[in-house]
């Protein structure tokens, strides 16, 4: 079966999302491992009472973002994944992380993509007073959230969205879009090489799936 490492730093709802569609077969492959910057995190929990290899790699134990990121690159190479899986991992990376992982990295994102990278997301586009707001599979570059989007969903604002409600609509989304952009990872139909982003060898627009 592929692989499958996820990267998280809290609650885990989008690990969730990827732990249910495995158990009903439809993640097109096994989460091997799940690894926490912060070893309290809820979704650690989720890990194991699926029975999944669960991680605590405390950022605060290393003297360097470079050591954390050594650190965290071997325990993720000990799991030989196919796919490694930002999940709610709250953590700036290094090129050298980065460009280990290249093509074989994604990260789900609260904002439709460009927009609103960083974040706070939800209450910008409020601010903004957007009508669409939505959330981004990207596979992931050295440019923060900048990297190609793969996969959007997008929902509408309504008027009496609150941060709250607006970013409850978005989870739900990601929760629907990130265990089949894994499946499509996984299957090798969702790509990023030298062309870009393809979907069965044809490039994707800017926004990538909608
Ligand atoms: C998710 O909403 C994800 O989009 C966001 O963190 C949340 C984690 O929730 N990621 C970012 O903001 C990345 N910059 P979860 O732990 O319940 O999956």
């Amino acid at each position: 079966a592929r692989r499958v490492v996820v990267l998280i730093s809290g609650n885990g709802s989008n690990l969730q999302a990827l732990i249910d569609a495995q158990q009903h077969d439809q993640l097109g492959g096994e989460i091997v491992a799940v690894i926490s910057n912060q070893p309290d995190a809820y979704g650690l929990k989720r890990a194991r009472d699926a029975g999944i290899d669960a991680v605590a790699l405390p950022h605060r134990e290393y003297e360097s973002r470079d050591a954390f990121d050594g650190a965290l690159i071997k325990v993720i190479e000990r799991h030989e994944p196919d796919l490694v899986v930002l999940a709610g991992f709250m953590r700036f990376l290094t090129p050298r992380f980065v460009q280990r992982f290249l093509g074989r990295m994604i990260n789900i994102h609260p904002s439709l993509l460009p927009d609103y990278q960083g974040l706070q997301t939800h209450a910008r586009a409020l601010a903004d007073g957007v009508s669409e707001h939505g959330c981004s599979v990207h596979f992931v570059t050295e440019e923060l959230d900048g990297g190609p989007v793969a996969l959007q969903a997008v929902v509408a604002v309504a008027e009496n969205d609150t941060e709250a409600t607006l970013k409850a609509k978005v989870q739900a989304r990601e929760h629907l879009i990130m265990p089949i952009a894994v499946k499509w990872c996984l299957e090798g139909r969702l790509r990023f090489g030298p062309k870009g982003v393809t979907f069965d060898g044809t490039p994707l627009p800017p926004q990538g799936l909608r």
